[in-house]
């Protein structure tokens, strides 16, 4: 009695993000003569990853369909890139039948109008592409604007910073030296770690140490609804850093870009990532002098594409600020602020396994309470360290959920050793979560 249709409809409803299940209710749709329904389903498909080629052999099935063309499926139609051949985007007012004259397009039922809303980001009218995308132009690459942190304010994390000297800031420094023993500059480094740590902190200490010779690459920049626009973007990233080499490219947060195909939403990023392998590939010379920083929360939703040999083949993780980071990151957050006897020793007693973030908020928490007394009494008075020790009553440390994930990809998904650094610190510092 089931209706499948019924049935798939239901569960593309509770999983609206698994595209295979949709694909396999679009085509039943095609299957049942639902035309219109079915194109909806694929245009979702596509406005999420813009590359997938099921669905836009689906769209092709069923507008050839709909435009009266031989159904019977011998035409899976390898003829046209597009979605539809040349006409109902082109003419959607006009009454006339604009493919093949047999079937009056009306009959159809197929509202053209939102049919070309839909997949308008699968074919982009050429006067827009014409516009900004020559291969000359340059892609926003943010800048760090003059970034004044040094490697030396990243309080602690000794082992990081060791790991980064050594990999490109000392070769980057001592071209000839580094020849001498054979290092070539390139390759990839991903910093990988909990939520609010130090990843983006570090790199900018590392735009601090090169000035020009660190590009950091905005990933709303590189992301084009339009597709083929984001590969090309990718391609002129990578051209700008090979222009401004020795350099390093640094992508922040990386599961948005590098995502595996399962993760969901991002799976729509698949031809970025493919864009990304051939740029970090190079056989040839052309990537001499250039070296790719990324961070990331999930190293694990990394495609492993991008962790082998020659792209990112290095992990540093980057752990909660060990005592002296805490130290350093208390210093910072309460150096402009009025204070008065804070311990900072208990303090950075208090707050292990705190992230960067974390211990931000408290000090911003304790200055608050401070400041509502101060507007009670009306008299100004500095943060002390009741404030303080109320503060520590209402943040916890954040990164519970994290290591929750890194546990068992420590346990199960560390076979190649990989997670090595992850799993002696999850050992030696046990942390909640
Ligand atoms: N070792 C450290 N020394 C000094 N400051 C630090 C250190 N670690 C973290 N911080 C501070 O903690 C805050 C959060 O760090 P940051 O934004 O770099 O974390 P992140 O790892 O990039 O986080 P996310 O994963 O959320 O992007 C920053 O304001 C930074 O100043
Ligand atoms: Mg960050």
């Amino acid at each position: 009695m089931t209706d499948p249709l019924a049935a798939l409809a239901a569960a593309v409803e509770v999983l609206p993000d698994d595209t295979a299940l949709r694909l396999r209710y679009a085509g039943l749709l095609v299957d049942a003569g639902r035309l219109t329904d079915a194109i909806a389903q694929a245009a979702a498909v596509l406005q999420r990853e813009p590359g997938n080629a099921d669905a836009q052999a689906l769209v092709r099935r069923a507008a050839d369909a709909a435009g009266g063309a031989d159904a019977g499926g011998a035409g899976t139609g390898d003829t046209e890139r597009s979605a539809t051949p040349g006409s109902p985007t082109t003419a959607p007012s006009s009454p006339s039948t604009p493919v093949t004259p047999a079937t009056p397009a009306a009959d159809d039922g197929i509202d053209w109008h939102a049919l070309e809303r839909d997949i308008g980001v699968v074919t982009p009218p050429p006067f827009v592409t014409e516009q900004g995308t020559s291969d000359d132009d340059p892609v926003p690459i943010a800048e760090l604007r003059r970034e004044t942190t040094r490697l030396a304010d990243v309080g602690g994390l000794d082992g990081v910073k060791r790991r980064i000297e050594e990999s490109f800031l000392q070769p980057m420094a001592h071209p000839d030296i580094a020849r001498a023993f054979g290092k070539t500059l390139r390759g990839g480094l991903l910093l990988y770690g909990p939520p609010g740590c130090g990843k983006t902190f570090i790199a900018r200490a590392i735009a601090g140490e090169l000035g020009a010779h660190f590009l950091s690459v905005s990933l709303n920049g590189v992301l084009d609804k339009y597709i083929g626009e984001s590969e090309k973007n990718v391609h002129r990233v990578f051209e700008q850093a090979r222009a401004a080499a020795p350099a390093v490219l640094f992508f922040d947060e990386m599961d948005a870009i590098g995502g595996k195909r399962s993760a969901g939403q991002w799976s729509s990023f698949r031809n970025v990532v493919n864009q990304l392998l051939v740029e970090m590939d190079g056989v040839d010379a052309r990537n001499d002098g250039l070296y790719v920083l990324a961070a990331t929360n999930h190293p694990w939703d990394v495609d492993a594409a991008l962790k082998r040999p020659g792209r990112f083949d290095r992990m540093v993780f980057v752990g909660p600020p060990d005592d002296v980071a805490r130290e350093a990151v208390l210093r910072v957050h309460l150096r402009e602020r009025p204070i008065e006897g804070i311990d900072l020793g208990a303090l950075v007693r208090r707050t292990r396994g705190f992230s960067g973030a974390d211990l931000q908020h408290l000090v911003t928490t304790a200055a608050e309470k401070a400041m509502a007394e101060s507007i009670r009494t009306g008299t100004v008075r500095p943060i002390r360290m009741t404030d303080v020790r109320d503060a520590l009553h209402e943040v916890r440390p954040s990164i519970g959920p994290w290591v929750q994930a890194a546990r068992n990809v420590a346990e199960f998904a560390n076979t190649s050793g990989e997670y090595d650094d992850l799993a002696a610190w999850l050992r030696t510092e046990k942390p909640r979560g």
